[in-house]
């Protein structure tokens, strides 16, 4: 083959390698076989000759246009996997990783000491009630007795909203669950028997008090229901609550306006790491006679006994925990404990 020749088909494989894009491949080959292109050119100049001259150049010159195009092909092809090798790398999925998943809530110890209370107290034929957490003082306080000076109303451990009920009274986050015995009682006809568990709000924050917490309240009516049958009850209750006949209560005198007489319940576990202490798990007592009143219930008919009862305190025994502000800090840590 001509010198010329070969020199172009090996200069034409070099600046191929060495265009790094489609564009600059293209304007090479633009450079040899386009209009202005050398091998064009070349044939072009053809047109000037005769016979077998004609013949043999002619021959060589398409041998050549040949190669060059063969060269062109297979730098495109090698330029068009490039792009592609780069971009499957740049948007590759790694099908390998470990999903993230999709974790599942569990109860909240609180919520699972509420439920567990519901289940033993309806086994024991109690109905359960729920009412409303901003309450209006007439029924937070005053039908249970509280007389309008009584401490527990002051703004040191009430929070009040700015705001007034329908009739115009004053509306308190419930500072206890007391309210639902009145609210279920005059919706309900004699025996009542009744727990209302919920949140209740007071102004009050360490180790052992939240301003937020749980209580349960329980209330038997009827025409005979005694403090015996409340000894009964709770020490069904406790004894259900705790899985265990191991534990002991006794009723220490106490002071409740909405009870009369009063008693704080303790409970002493006889066996167990919490052995031989005694525990304040309950207020309690028997129902006042001003407040079956003012239940719309005649005193002299009916008498029964009421509780309240922190689930927080509760659930704490149950689960040993030493610090009630754990439960409301959302530590998955600590959460995670109660959902295995
Ligand atoms: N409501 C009282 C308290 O929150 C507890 C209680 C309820 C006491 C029912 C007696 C009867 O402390």
């Amino acid at each position: 083959m001509d010198t010329t020749l070969d020199d172009l088909v090996a200069q034409a494989r070099l600046r191929f390698a060495q265009a790094s894009d489609r564009a600059a491949l293209e304007n090479e080959k633009a450079a040899l076989l386009g209009k202005q292109g050398a091998l064009t050119a070349l044939l072009r100049g053809l047109s000037g000759m005769q016979g077998e001259e004609k013949r043999r150049l002619g021959a060589q010159i398409n041998q050549a246009k040949q190669q060059v195009e063969a060269l062109l092909a297979e730098r495109r092809a090698a330029l068009d996997q490039r792009l592609l090798d780069q971009r499957l790398a740049a948007e590759t999925i790694d099908v390998t990783l470990p999903g993230r998943g999709r974790s599942t809530g569990g109860v909240h110890p609180v919520i699972r000491s509420w439920q567990r209370v519901e289940q033993i107290f309806r086994s024991i034929g109690f109905d359960v009630a729920d009412g409303p957490e901003i309450e209006n003082d007439w029924t937070n306080f005053t039908a249970l007795n509280n007389p309008e000076n009584h401490p527990a109303r002051s703004m040191q451990d009430t929070f009040y909203v700015d705001m007034t009920d329908a009739q115009g009274l004053p509306l308190v986050l419930r500072t206890h669950t007391s309210p639902m015995q009145v609210r279920y009682a005059r919706m309900h006809e004699p025996p009542i028997k009744v727990i209302a568990p919920g949140r209740t709000y007071r102004v009050d924050s360490d180790a052992t008090h939240s301003p937020m917490f749980h209580q349960v309240e329980g209330l038997w009516i009827d025409e005979h229901i005694s403090f015996a049958d409340l000894k009964g009850v709770y020490t069904h209750f406790l004894r259900a609550f705790f899985g265990t006949d191991d534990l002991t209560l006794r009723f220490r005198p106490s002071f409740f306006p909405f009870t009369e007489p009063s008693a704080e319940i303790d409970m002493m576990f006889k066996a167990g790491p919490l052995k031989g202490r005694w525990l304040e798990i309950s207020g309690s007592g028997q129902v006042h006679p001003q407040v079956v009143r003012n239940f719309g219930l005649d005193p002299e008919k009916y008498i029964g006994f009421a509780f309240g009862s922190g689930l927080e305190r509760l659930a704490m025994l149950r689960y040993g925990i030493t610090d009630l502000r754990q439960f409301f800090e959302g530590d998955l840590r600590f959460l995670r404990q109660f959902n295995v």
